[in-house]
């Protein structure tokens, strides 16, 4: 399709959402008075169409604009809506905790529940609280310096776990280079910072050769950068070669907790030294949490012992990690419910029954239109992206990205009713999610899939 009737499509879209939407636009323009990028945080106008919805109200897998549209939503607050918006049993329980007292700087008996839970779904024993998946892989990276003594942490190219100074790296030209748009901060990324590409074990395998990698921070699939699934055996290998190496493995599975109740770890036993979690797990009140195994539990004993009762004795220990809010009353009472009622075994299995059929349905379509896309599937999360075959890094799925028509696709589908994740095009399940509710997206996808063959036919022919 050539470049001009991409941009002549993509200039009538831009009109339409531009004509539908006078109020978002208004309040955006307003908001440019107040917040250094309009919105209340800087990626909020990252959506196409030149600045974002405003939303008036939002309920289980719908969203309703300030414009008085109404949307299918599968971005869900980019997974932080897993739960579904204003799932009643997390509602119910943050309401009455709210009442109870809400941040205390005690324990509440949720607490030993939730603990339990934790452990049994995701497989490691000890677990911390944070106020976000950010905070949580920042204490991760903190445990595995105390207890291995070394300084470096190795991330995957195109990988994102918040904005933790260590993963603010990729590689360019294939060799570690800051990601665009991030200042140093003065951290000297050489000196704490290694990244390879995803699924390249040689590369992987040289990288922790020196000893000195404190820690391999991953997810077991990458989701930030399109969805790049593991080669077969490359996440045993990398759970044999981190052992091999002294180095410890985190799993970060704050947006593949999609694949089923206990992530990729839970579900595959992946047995990752520490493990981090955020967004969904809170159903919408900021929560991160990190685990560790027990070994590097008693590893971090010895450093910092755990008996804390000595008579007449407090103790002082701020050990760099934790926060005055960090496992509140209110976050523990929010989990809880999140992981007793409404995230349960069943919801996974109806959500990723959805997921399959989204996906099977989207292969069908782009395969009837001879489109260059390829669908990839992570549990309750879906993502077409433009690439012909499964890709195995970052820098490949790179090689086949095309923005404008990631924004046409974008904007066709928000000018249709369907919300996708702004900054890749992920749909995620929910559990309020209906079978509808993927029929709507398909009949939007479908739409688009045939426009652009037809203007594929169209350039082809002159
Ligand atoms: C895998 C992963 N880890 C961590 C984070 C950070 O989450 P938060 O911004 O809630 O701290 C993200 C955010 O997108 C993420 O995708």
């Amino acid at each position: 399709m050539s470049a001009t009737s991409v941009a002549e499509w993509l200039e009538r879209e831009q009109a339409d959402f531009v004509a539908r939407h006078p109020r978002s636009r208004a309040l955006f323009q307003a908001g440019e008075k107040h917040y250094l990028y309009g919105a209340p945080m800087h990626w909020m106008r990252r959506w196409a169409g030149g600045f974002p919805l405003y939303a008036a109200r939002a309920s289980g897998a719908r969203l309703w604009c300030a414009d008085g549209f109404e949307y299918i939503d599968f971005c869900l607050g980019d997974t932080g809506a897993m739960c579904g918006h204003a799932a009643a049993p997390v509602t119910a329980a943050v309401s009455a905790q709210l009442q109870r007292g809400a941040t205390l700087m005690l324990p509440t008996e949720d607490a030993e529940w939730v603990g339990a839970e934790l452990a049994r779904r995701f497989g490691l024993p000890y677990w911390g609280f944070t106020t976000s998946a950010t905070d949580a892989n920042r204490a991760a990276i903190r445990i595995a310096r105390m207890v291995t003594g070394r300084d470096v942490v190795l991330v995957f190219n195109g990988c994102y776990h918040g904005s933790v100074e260590e993963a603010h790296v990729g590689l360019a030209a294939g060799k570690m280079a800051m990601r665009s748009g991030v200042h140093p901060n003065a951290v000297d990324h050489a000196r704490v910072s290694r990244v390879v590409e995803f699924n390249d074990l040689p590369a992987l395998e040289a990288a922790l050769e020196p000893r000195d990698v404190a820690l391999v921070l991953a997810e077991p699939c990458m989701t930030n950068y399109g969805m790049i699934e593991a080669q077969p055996g490359f996440l045993d290998a990398l759970r044999e070669l981190t052992r091999h190496t002294g180095t410890l493995l985190l799993y970060d599975e704050t947006h593949t907790w999609s694949a089923g109740p206990g992530g990729y770890s839970g579900r595959d036993r992946l047995n990752p030294d520490l493990f981090t979690i955020g967004k969904a797990i809170g159903g919408g009140v900021p929560v991160g949490l990190y685990g560790v195994s027990e070994a590097v539990a008693e590893r971090l004993w010895q450093r910092s012992p755990r008996e804390s009762v000595r008579p007449g004795v407090r103790q002082s220990s701020h050990m760099g990690f934790g926060g005055t809010l960090a496992g509140s009353a209110l976050q523990v009472a929010a989990v809880r419910a999140v992981l007793a009622e409404v995230l349960t075994p069943a919801s996974f299995a109806r959500m990723i029954a959805l997921a399959n059929d989204l996906a099977v349905r989207s292969r069908a379509l782009v395969a009837a239109h001879r489109l260059p896309w390829f669908i990839a599937q992570s549990g309750a999360r879906v993502e077409p992206m433009l690439a012909i075959s499964a890709p195995r890094t970052a820098s490949e799925l790179a090689r086949t990205r095309d923005a404008a028509i990631e924004t046409l696709l974008h904007l066709y589908l928000l000018n249709r009713g369907i919300l996708i994740t702004p900054f890749h095009s992920m749909l995620l399940m929910c559990p309020a999610t209906q079978p509808h509710d993927v029929g709507g997206y398909l009949e939007a996808f479908s739409g688009f899939c045939e426009a652009l063959s037809a203007a594929h036919a169209v350039t082809e022919s002159s």
